[in-house]
């Protein structure tokens, strides 16, 4: 198998880690455990009584109820936990698809969602968000893309980077035309619980058969060191993913299983709070673009916590994205590594005042592109974001 190198995750090796402001990342600010544990009542006996045994192969009991409970149909045997819904989408793709086969993928979108089908000898067909539509998705360009040679059709909505997702009448004919395929249907949920005036989405395993649906604790519940993700599905699709796991990851650790256990089972509270966060941040990401309509064009998200704009007479942000993490201590990511090297991935998921004084930042890097960047002082990091 030959995976090409994905420029996003290259990129964060190069800034994530080296910037105290983060406006790139796709999730919300990260807990930390002093913080779970009060939010989600775990007492250090919770804790002392947790075994660094196996878990078994399909995830703890507990949290596969837990998230059968919220988003299955409470039977825990239609869930297995994954090792972040980077192994589920490794897994479900290596277990249900060989060379040659066709799949329709969402574009632009994360990037293991097409090229781990690349590696396998899949041909792909994207199916376009285009910028000129605001990046709606337009189920009339997705139709003449799935034949009877369609064996998996791949989508994330609410969409990393863009932000668009489906009104739910659009969810409806969406899932009509996927099932009258008889295609495999990937439904990437990362964002699932993360809209802006827009109602969640339904979740599309319990409408069909041949849906493998993914989910993660990375985004919405700033839990990505926890590597918890899910998938949802038919008891004997998960079972087709087992040799390889037996493989890859044997299982998860009941540690991080029994956080996220918790995590889901006490969402709202998680959600709440950071939903609520982002919420404003994406108010003060509007006044910005508002006061700075000379510099920048995007179109406001529906669900996620990134939005994907471009500034003006700037066709590749390469530049100034490098600029900003090498000079102002910002990591901002570039749109080269979803297809579009104009625009930029901005994540507005992170600490308030940090996000503030970084689009203050990335202002002055806009306006001063010209001139010399000057290095800018640093302010303490309060937190640090998910991926
Ligand atoms: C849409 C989408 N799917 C999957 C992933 C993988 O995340 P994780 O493995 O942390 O669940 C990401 C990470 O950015 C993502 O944005």
């Amino acid at each position: 198998m030959k995976l090409r190198r994905a420029p996003l995750e290259d990129w964060m090796r190069d800034f994530y880690f080296d910037t105290s402001i983060d406006l790139g990342s796709s999730g919300v600010q990260c807990w930390t455990l002093a913080e779970l544990r009060g939010l989600l009542d775990i007492s250090h006996e919770d804790l002392d009584a947790i075994a660094f045994d196996d878990s078994p192969s399909y995830g703890g009991p507990g949290l596969r109820t837990a998230l059968a409970d919220r988003f299955g149909d409470g039977d825990p045997d239609r869930v297995m936990s994954t090792h972040g819904s980077t192994e589920g989408i490794f897994l479900v793709m290596n277990a249900l698809l060989g060379p040659g086969d066709e799949i329709v993928v969402i574009d632009p979108g994360y990037h293991s969602l097409w090229s781990v089908a690349e590696s396998i000898g899949c041909s792909i067909k994207r199916w376009r968000l285009r910028p000129e539509d605001g990046f709606t998705p337009d189920l009339d360009a997705l139709r003449p893309l799935i034949t009877p040679r369609t064996r998996m059709v791949v989508v994330n909505l609410p969409n990393n980077p863009t932000g668009a997702t489906l009104r739910p009448e659009q969810f409806d004919e969406f899932l009509d035309i996927v099932t009258a395929s008889g295609a495999y249907l990937v439904w990437d949920g990362a964002f699932t619980e993360l809209t802006h005036g827009t109602p969640q989405l339904p979740e599309p395993a319990l409408r069909y058969e041949r849906c493998l649906s993914l989910g993660t604790m990375s985004k919405a519940y700033g839990l990505p060191g926890t590597r918890v993700g899910w998938c949802l599905g038919a008891p004997d699709l998960l079972a087709r993913l087992l040799p390889l796991r037996d493989v890859l990851t044997i299982c998860l650790s009941p540690f991080t299983e029994y956080i996220a256990e918790r995590a889901v089972t006490h969402a709202d509270r998680l959600l709440s709070i950071r939903g609520a966060q982002t919420a404003r941040n994406l108010r003060r990401l509007t006044d910005w673009a508002d006061d700075h309509a000379d510099l920048v064009s995007w179109t406001p998200p529906g669900g996620g916590c990134t939005a994907f704009p471009t500034f003006h007479g700037i066709s590749d942000t390469e530049q100034l994205c490098r600029d900003l993490g090498r000079d102002y201590d910002v990591l901002l990511v570039p749109g080269s590594g979803f297809g579009h090297p104009d625009r930029v991935r901005l994540g507005f998921g992170g600490v308030e005042a940090e996000f503030t004084e970084g689009l203050d930042r990335l202002r002055r890097a806009l306006e001063t592109r010209t001139a010399p960047a000057r290095r800018t002082g640093t302010r303490p990091i309060e937190g640090a974001l998910a991926r």
